[in-house]
């Protein structure tokens, strides 16, 4: 196929275009001056001229299973020749069916049984939670991480510990209490894991000590903050795992506490962590799990949640609750069943384990050769670079930038040829490279991405 056929227009018509007519306000706009695709495939895109990137970043993770996935395409085609379009007070089998196998694998990791509902994107969900939590228990007070990011809608961002998303737009009324984020290399506390016996969790425990922390009504016994949102790895935060134990013994004082959990897997769910639910590594239930992103394979704007039965109940959650015309269309429902049915068919639990420890070896290695590269972790395919000065420790946020830019600009030369690589920046101080690769990143392009960071690192360091 010559893909720039099909573009009539010039680059430079269409900058204009987008120059007068597009807002930027539904956009991140990272660079100056975002870069056109035209084709993906597997774990590449394809500019203008047909060149080719390797994407590291997937659409901040929602193709996990590859662009263009034939399968996962094919259901969508079909779908979209019997019944793509259907309003949702009907019902269609794809609906129903993956919220069985939603709900199912929720029965399988916390043996709770409960029920499953769609929306159209990961805030959208969050909102669906925020309004079970609310009528469960009568509060609109929660708890969520420093470094968390759970979305932008107004109820979303006020759970969402960045000030930059709210300051201009006035409180919606949840507002969150910020747990400082278990971030082992940065700690918060100024304290090592090796000798910490997690202080900080101590310190989260000392909130409910007495009524005049503001936490906790000893003679009522009820917390004032009664749902403590959480993402099992931290995603816009900079990719960071928490420490092994660190839920186990955080969920044990929200139990004493009464103070709900809501996992948001939209960016950690559908094996990126090796595990279908990224909160599954850690042992902890969940009240309720929120999902978006890769349940369609980015295919179609469908997201969604499940809740334990007493919390989403007909009767608690009846009908009307939280509605969108396109939530449960027929078309994200079969791209999200055909995504589901594909997971079943391939091992991700140990394909992810091993090409994930193959990566973070290789990410090791090429610590030893930049002394601006920090840190390098992960759990999984969920792995990151921290830029740094050559101390490792002080932020770089200018190199990450660099590379970031130098990487899209293409044309870097390796032994496949010319190619560009798509990066993606989080982190507290926003000098990470959050990696997401295709789960089915191949070793070979693992050794790739590795040749492409190692030439973007000297070259963006080296000397004028
Ligand atoms: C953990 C997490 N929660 C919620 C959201 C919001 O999802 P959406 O952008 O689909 O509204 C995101 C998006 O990046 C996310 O990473």
């Amino acid at each position: 196929m010559n893909r720039i056929d099909k573009i009539p227009l010039s680059e430079a018509v269409l900058r204009e275009k987008e120059a007068q007519y597009c807002s930027h306000g539904d956009t991140a706009h990272y660079s100056p001056k975002p870069k056109f695709f035209q084709g993906c495939e597997g774990s590449f895109l394809y500019d203008r001229e047909d060149k080719p990137y390797l994407d590291l970043q997937m659409w901040y993770s929602t193709v996990n299973f590859g662009y263009r996935n034939q399968r996962i395409v094919e259901a969508v085609i079909a779908q979209l020749e019997q019944l793509p379009q259907l309003a949702g007070q009907y019902l269609h089998e794809e609906k129903v069916l993956t919220a069985e196998k939603l709900a199912i694998e929720c029965l399988r990791a916390f043996g709770i049984k409960g029920r499953v509902q769609f929306n159209v994107g990961g805030s959208q969900a969050i909102e669906d939670s925020i309004k079970l939590v609310r009528i469960a228990t009568g509060k609109s007070l929660f708890m969520a991480f420093t470094g968390g990011y759970h979305g932008r809608t107004l109820g979303a961002s006020e759970i969402t510990s960045s000030y930059r998303y709210r300051r201009r737009f006035g409180h919606f009324s949840n507002r969150a209490h910020f747990v400082p984020f278990p971030y082992c290399y940065r700690c918060p506390y100024d304290m090592k894991l090796e000798s910490c016996d997690y202080y900080c969790v101590k310190q989260f425990e000392r909130l409910f000590e007495t009524e005049y922390n503001s936490f906790w009504d000893a003679k009522a016994e009820e917390p004032e903050f009664v749902a403590f949102y959480v993402e099992p790895v931290q995603g816009v935060g900079g990719y960071i795992v928490p420490p092994p134990e660190y839920f186990l013994r955080l969920k044990k004082i929200l139990d004493e506490r009464k103070i709900l959990l809501v996992d948001d897997e939209v960016q950690m769910g559908f094996f990126r962590t090796g595990k279908f639910w990224g909160i599954e590594h850690f042992g902890v239930k969940p009240n309720i799990v929120v999902f978006g992103k890769t349940l369609t394979n980015g295919l179609n704007p469908l997201s969604g949640l499940w809740a334990e039965e007493p919390l989403i109940s007909p009767q608690a959650f009846p009908a009307g609750s939280s509605h969108s015309t396109f939530s449960s269309n027929p078309l994200g429902t079969a791209a999200a069943l055909a995504t589901l049915q594909w997971i079943e068919q391939q091992n991700y639990e140990r394909k992810v384990a091993e090409s994930g420890a193959y990566f973070l070896g290789q990410l090791e290695d090429l610590k030893k050769r930049h002394t601006a590269i920090g840190d390098v972790a992960g759990l999984g395919l969920a792995l990151r670079i921290e830029v740094t000065q050559a101390d490792r420790i002080t932020p770089n946020r200018a190199l990450a930038d660099r590379i970031f830019e130098l990487g899209l600009a293409g044309g870097i030369p390796t032994s496949r040829g010319p190619m560009g690589l798509v990066l993606n920046v989080v982190g507290h101080y926003k000098n990470v490279f959050g990696l997401a690769p295709c789960l089915d990143i191949t070793k070979g392009e693992i050794d790739l991405a590795i040749e492409l960071l190692d030439w973007l690192f000297t070259h963006c360091t080296e000397k004028p």
